[in-house]
């Protein structure tokens, strides 16, 4: 009885346990599957969230974007070289965050610890890296130290998985030249419609980063670098204002106007390397002005999904300045006030680099500046732009000289160094600035001026102003378009309220097929 009792209680347990597992099965399952951690569009918190489950190492990552890397880069050229040391790299931190974890100290580690970054090739890295904007003449050049900003990617434990291609000298070699084509990588596609323009000079970093390449990356701009191939790739670029991110170590164009910014697929991950870059550099001077913007506490509490509400936003009467219709309702919806048909004081001007003055300032400010950069490297096969100049002369059929010309360099390098012509120049660009976008945001009491992606680029360039560039859509090519939120010195935590909160309500972003 005792024993036929057990029996029947064993044989219950057994059907019910039976039961459980044939209802509870499926879920497991379904929930393993929907939880299956996928590097793919992955996101840094998404990535860090797996590391910290142990379902992920940096190794592994790594080794996921290598293998994209030599699948897809001989289509897309979108990299220049890959980080010898990017594995051991990856083991290191893979090591750092287990002991960090025993420690129970896991929170301690930097939210891009372990996070693989492509850098633009205008970068510099003190490591077995070259570092040639594109260029044959400066391959073999000795940096003296990593660029500023590559010193803070370090420190945070980001791993350095290459450079990005770029277009060459960033864009300032000649008028003539493709956007994204360079000596030593050849021409970068557009992952979305190959046959479309990637846009530059930062093609390499938005065409990575589309393409799955890599996590984040890094892109500089001068005029329109960071903002117009975001705008072409479908993903977020961030122009910080000029000076909040150190430009010691990168191959100058104009330290006016020049600044480095974060690529990324998301508007979080733009700002969490942003966070992580912005700061004072001895090396950089411009710093120790800009870092007066920089927010107690960073940037990211500035991710706020009801960030257009009440947001105050500018729209230019000019029909080529506005954004697309879907978009206008999106920023409406989200609670922002349009404040529309306004101008831009003397906006054609600006728009005519050779009228306002910009193009033969940054020519004389580019050879004053990249003969110095130049002269400051350890060992360098040329010294000064006439040398780069007689370097490309010489190599011409793989500098593609008489196809693309180097006109640009022709200009900057018969400018007479630093002198009578460069302050009014300056001057002038700088009023022009104070009497457009930003005198327009003070009347208006705007928050942000908010226009299609790229053909806007000078109105912020010439004024060090920051701009976002966030996915707005498609054309019915598939080519992507963005939308641009500018705004005045030092306002990107208002700028990030709105870019944040546009793309959560539109998510538009998809990832590349590579369509003809
Ligand atoms: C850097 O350039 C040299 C040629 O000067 C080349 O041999 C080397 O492979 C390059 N480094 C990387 C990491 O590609
Ligand atoms: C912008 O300029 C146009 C004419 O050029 C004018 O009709 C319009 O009122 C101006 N808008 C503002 C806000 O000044």
């Amino acid at each position: 009885m005792l024993r036929d009792q057990h029996q029947v209680q064993v044989h219950f347990l057994f059907n019910f346990l039976l039961v459980l597992i044939v209802i509870i099965a499926p879920t497991i399952g379904a929930h393993h599957h929907h939880h299956k951690f996928r590097i793919k569009e992955a996101t840094i918190s998404e990535i860090q969230n797996a590391f910290q489950h142990e379902k992920l190492t940096s190794r592994q990552l790594v080794k996921f974007y290598l293998r994209e890397i030599s699948k897809l880069n001989p289509l897309l050229r979108g990299v220049i070289e890959v980080n010898p040391d990017a594995i051991h790299l990856a083991d290191k931190a893979d090591k750092e965050r287990k002991s960090s974890m025993r420690g129970g100290s896991s929170s301690r580690l930097h939210y891009l610890h372990g996070i693989p970054i492509l850098l633009k090739d205008n970068i510099a890295t003190k490591d077995r890296m070259n570092t040639t904007a594109g260029s044959l003449a400066l391959l073999g050049s000795i940096v003296p130290r990593d660029a500023g900003v590559v010193k803070k990617l370090r420190k945070a434990g980001a791993i350095i998985l290459g450079k990005a291609s770029i277009s060459e000298w960033a864009h300032f070699r000649s008028f003539n030249a493709p956007s994204g084509w360079n000596a030593r990588a050849g021409q970068g596609k557009n992952p979305y419609v190959l046959s479309a323009d990637p846009c530059g000079s930062s093609s390499g970093s938005a065409i990575s980063v589309a393409a799955n390449l890599v996590t984040v990356t890094l892109g500089t701009e001068t005029d329109g670098s960071i903002l117009c191939p975001s705008n072409s790739n479908s993903v977020v670029g961030i122009k910080p204002t000029v000076g909040l991110t150190s430009r010691s170590g990168v191959i100058p164009i104009s330290p006016r106007q020049d600044t480095v910014g974060p690529i990324c697929r998301t508007v979080a991950d733009a700002v969490y390397v942003l966070d992580t870059i912005v700061g004072f550099d001895k090396r950089d001077d411009a710093t120790t002005v800009a870092s007066k913007f920089i927010p107690k506490g960073g940037y990211l509490q500035f991710l706020k999904p009801d960030g257009l509400k009440g947001k105050r936003l500018g729209i230019l009467r000019n029909p080529l300045f506005s954004p697309d219709s879907d978009s206008i309702v999106t920023l409406r919806q989200g609670g922002a006030v349009l404040v529309d048909n306004l101008n831009i004081s003397n906006l054609d001007i600006i728009l005519d680099s050779s009228k306002s003055g910009e193009l033969p300032a940054l020519a004389i400010e580019f050879k004053v500046a990249l003969n110095a950069y130049l002269k400051e490297l350890v060992a360098s096969p040329v010294r000064s732009l006439a040398d780069v100049i007689a370097f490309n002369k010489k190599f011409s059929d793989l500098e593609k000289i008489d196809e693309y010309g180097q006109d640009l360099f022709l200009l900057s390098q018969a400018t007479d160094e630093i002198g009578d012509m460069e302050k009014p120049l300056q001057s002038r660009l700088e009023k022009l600035s104070r009497d457009g976008l930003e005198k327009l945001m003070r009347e208006h009491m705007l928050d942000a001026l908010v226009t299609p992606g790229h053909e806007i680029t000078p109105v912020l360039a010439i004024g060090g102003l920051p701009g976002i560039s966030v996915p707005a859509g498609y054309n019915p090519k598939g080519v992507p378009f963005g939308i641009c939120f500018g705004g005045r010195k030092g306002s990107e935590p208002k700028l990030i309220e709105i870019a944040y909160a546009f793309e959560q309500a539109t998510h538009v972003r998809k990832p590349p097929s590579f369509k003809p």
